[in-house]
């Protein structure tokens, strides 16, 4: 060993050199000796972090108490930095005699992932609380669709008024299920499958709403190609998306001015096509004001993500960021034209879906299926939903067993003298599975066909191993279950074999 290498030395060096934030303070809280890392340790101030006053918390009190009692102690302080911002410090500590040695760690970034795991998992639980309360509401909503359709049939046809608010009850109902579906598939993180639709209901149906976001200082003119062919896309986005399109146009109209909203099947009659639209298989949707414009410098941003003119809690400027996302993937074409005092246009280009086919438009309008005489048994746990099917069945013209378990269907499956042909169960319903009472049916020398119903999400069905295309979703109207159970009893007659028992 070299002469000048005295152990003092070397021992200072290990201690300067450590990786660990390393001190040596005394009881009254003066810190003898901090070593390099304990001296760069950012936010933290080691003779502020061991002022050992009351007001600095019981941790630190109690870890001062550990020492000198026990001579080792552990704990977790907090202490606010030279930048005011709060640091939690985890410590570890001997003593020695009179001094003692502490490491020091901050574990803020630690514990703020701790935290945010912790939020995670209370709106994990939210989730699942949400699931169960959509599971339940989706019964309500097919008790309701399901006696609205009924009372609809059963007023007379020339009593228009309560024929009309029957109907007005089956639509709302309509949307609520539809609500509910995007809601469970939000819940479950699944993609919203794209629907087709046409622009022209779609801005007709938002008109409303789109006045009222501009207020009435702002006039709105539709002009609609009656012509327009459909396209395929995700409905709510598209909703959401003319009413941002509409803020805008209000927040550049201030006094006042027109928002015309225009649609055309493309070659357009303006300017011609986007250079990225190539043949005439899109549709075009322009939304247009007579507001103040952009500048160059403006327009060339507003793509942006949280590019925005607007003062602080007005705009976020997401609203053509996402409206250019959502067109993007729904595979078409999005640009902004706009000139100081000459207004704006948005041109959205989205491709044409090709014709509808013929029989799926007028699915409503089909004579509706009717039973004949086949006999169901019906395994719904919801009383409500329960005699819904039951009525809409037996007006149909089905013989209807019903019990909200499998075990009491198949008790009074024995107890009635029908051949069973087809047993209509809800996924969820307690005890025995639809396929298992089947099953025992089939053992006992029926032959029925199986029909799931189910207001879970896709994901919840595949969990289940259910196949979900095959599965009547709640909430459905009456229409919808009469045609699902004609299909399912095989359109024709009575079935020879069971064949669906799986
Ligand atoms: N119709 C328009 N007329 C004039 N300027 C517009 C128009 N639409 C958008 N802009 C400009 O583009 C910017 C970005 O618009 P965007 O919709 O993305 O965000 P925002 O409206 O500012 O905020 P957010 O929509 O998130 O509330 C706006 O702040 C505005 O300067
Ligand atoms: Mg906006």
């Amino acid at each position: 060993m070299r002469a000048d290498w005295t152990e003092q030395r070397l021992y200072h060096l290990i201690f300067e050199h450590s990786t660990e934030a390393t001190v040596v303070v005394d009881d009254d809280g003066r810190v003898l000796l901090a070593n390099r890392a304990a001296r760069s340790l950012r936010g933290v101030e080691m003779e502020q972090l061991f002022r050992w006053s009351a007001e600095r918390g019981a941790d630190l009190v109690s870890f001062r108490a550990q020492l000198r009692v026990g001579g080792r102690a552990t704990g977790e302080v907090q202490v606010r930095g030279p930048d005011r911002k709060v640091r939690h410090v985890a410590l570890e500590g001997r003593a020695h005699g009179p001094l003692y040695v502490v490491t020091v760690r901050d574990v803020t970034e630690r514990r703020a992932e701790a935290e945010e795991v912790r939020h995670l998992r209370r709106l994990e639980a939210l989730g699942f609380m949400t699931a169960s309360v959509v599971h339940d509401f989706n019964n309500v909503l097919t008790a309701m669709v399901c006696s609205a359709s009924l009372l609809a049939r059963a007023l007379p046809a020339e009593d228009e008024a309560p024929a009309a608010l029957a109907r007005g009850i089956l639509d709302a109902g309509d949307r609520a299920a539809g609500l509910v579906r995007r809601l469970l598939r939000t819940l479950r993180r699944e993609a919203t499958p794209p629907e087709r639709v046409n622009l022209n209901t779609v801005i007709e149906e938002a008109r409303g709403l789109v006045e009222l976001v501009v207020g009435k200082s702002i006039a709105v003119n539709l002009n609609l190609d009656a012509a327009l062919g459909d396209t395929l896309l995700e409905r709510e986005r598209l909703d959401h998306l003319l009413l941002n399109l509409a803020a805008n146009a209000r927040d550049a109209m201030p006094r006042g001015g027109t928002l015309t909203i225009s649609t055309a099947n493309l070659p357009m009659v303006e300017e011609g096509a986007h250079p990225a639209v190539h043949d005439g298989a899109y549709v075009a949707l322009v939304v247009s004001d007579t507001g103040a414009g952009m500048s160059p410098e403006a327009l060339e941003r507003v793509f942006e993500r949280f590019f925005t003119t607007k003062e602080a809690g007005r705009g976020t400027g997401l609203g053509l960021a996402s409206a250019q996302c959502f067109v993007t993937q729904s595979g078409g074409v999005l640009s902004v034209r706009s000139a100081p005092g000459q207004g704006t246009s948005v041109v959205i280009y989205l491709p044409r879906a090709a014709p509808a086919p013929a029989v799926s438009g007028a699915r409503d309008s089909l004579p509706e299926p009717a039973g004949g005489g086949e006999a169901i048994v019906v395994v719904e746990s919801d009383d409500h939903v329960r005699l819904a099917i039951r009525s809409a069945l037996s007006e149909r013209g089905y013989r209807v067993l019903d019990a909200p378990t499998g075990e009491l269907a198949l008790r009074q499956s024995a107890l009635a003298n029908l051949r069973i042909d087809l047993v209509l169960a809800d996924v969820g319903a307690p005890g025995l599975t639809g396929a298992e009472v089947a099953q025992q049916l089939q053992a006992r020398g029926h032959a029925p066909r199986l029909l799931l119903m189910s207001g879970l999400a896709d994901r919840d069905l595949d969990d289940r191993g259910v196949d979900s295309d095959t599965v009547l979703r709640k909430a459905f109207t009456t229409e919808a279950l009469a045609r699902a159970v004609r299909q399912a009893l095989g359109d024709g007659a009575r079935a020879p074999e069971a064949t669906a028992a799986s």
